[in-house]
């Protein structure tokens, strides 16, 4: 927690988005030097992809079944997903703006203590591909795309942010209008076809307002995307006109009969 000209900071999975990115020792450094950096993510968001190293929220939001177990984090696609042997999958090329909701949430909602920012949920999500590498394009609401990575500069009035490598999208806290938030939209382009099956990693918390890992429920999970192929059209049956072949031959025979 910093405290700045005496503002609380808003508090955030940490504290903001580059923190996700600090070096996890704080870099060089010693605790109290001007150079010195809070210590960070050191680039892992948790979503429990490859990109991060299987790590999910939960390995630091520790498990604890007295405050855990509650919540739930629902993506709505739109368009729809279409249906792949009875399994939500996706359209290779198509753009789905996808509203994340996380339900549930017991925790935070008396409100916070006046030395603490508020009441803070996060939620963060990745997409790749069997071979762990990431699929598709993400893109925030702020008018960032992973496609251009690093080029744009968020807008204001945003739920969602891309930063570092962009492998991973997550709800923007950085603003008093995030708090208590439990809705985030961002948008994620499939890609072209024969990606194969592309899976969605996902974490979620709930917080507590004490603006630290412990106390918060926690929800992480992968949804796993099949690629429907496109209709195929009718394919040609290849002998349906072999009789057409013999028919030279047929009245061949019959002319040497005569
Ligand atoms: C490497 C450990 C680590 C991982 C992984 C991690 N967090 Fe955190 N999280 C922290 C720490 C440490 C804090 C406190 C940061 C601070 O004081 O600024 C925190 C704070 C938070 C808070 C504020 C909690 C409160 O009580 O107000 C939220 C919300 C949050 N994280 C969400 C997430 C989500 C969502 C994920 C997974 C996508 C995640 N975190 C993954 C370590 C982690």
């Amino acid at each position: 927690l910093v405290l700045l000209a005496g503002f609380p900071s808003v508090a955030l999975a940490w504290d903001g988005a580059a923190s996700w990115y600090n070096p996890a020792n704080g870099g060089n450094a010693p605790p109290g030097d001007k150079n010195a950096i809070m210590p960070g993510g050191g680039g892992i968001f948790g979503t429990g992809g490859a990109r991060d190293y299987n790590i999910t929220c939960a390995n630091c939001h520790l498990d604890d079944k007295k405050q855990q177990g509650q919540i739930a984090i629902d993506f709505a696609f739109n368009p729809p997903q279409p249906m792949v042997n009875g399994v939500a999958g996706y359209t290779p090329g198509t753009t789905y703006t996808i509203t994340a909701t996380l339900s549930g949430e017991h925790l935070g909602l008396s409100g916070c203590g006046p030395y603490v920012t508020g009441n803070i949920n996060n939620f963060a999500a990745s997409f790749e591909s069997s071979g762990g590498l990431s699929a598709g394009v993400l893109a925030s609401d702020s008018g960032q795309s992973s496609a251009n990575c690093g080029k744009t500069t968020p807008m204001a009035g945003r739920t969602t942010l891309l930063y570092g490598d962009c492998h991973a999208i997550f709800s923007d806290d950085g603003d008093m209008a995030d708090l208590g938030r439990t809705t985030w939209s961002f948008s994620w382009t499939a890609p072209s076809a024969g990606a194969g099956t592309i899976t969605m990693y996902y974490g979620a918390v709930d917080g507590d307002c004490m603006m630290d890992s412990f106390g918060d429920d926690v929800k992480t999970g992968n949804k796993r995307f099949p690629e429907a192929t496109a209709a195929l059209a009718p394919r040609p049956r290849p002998y349906a006109f072999a009789f057409l072949l013999l028919l030279p031959l047929a009245l061949l025979w019959r002319q040497r009969r005569r």
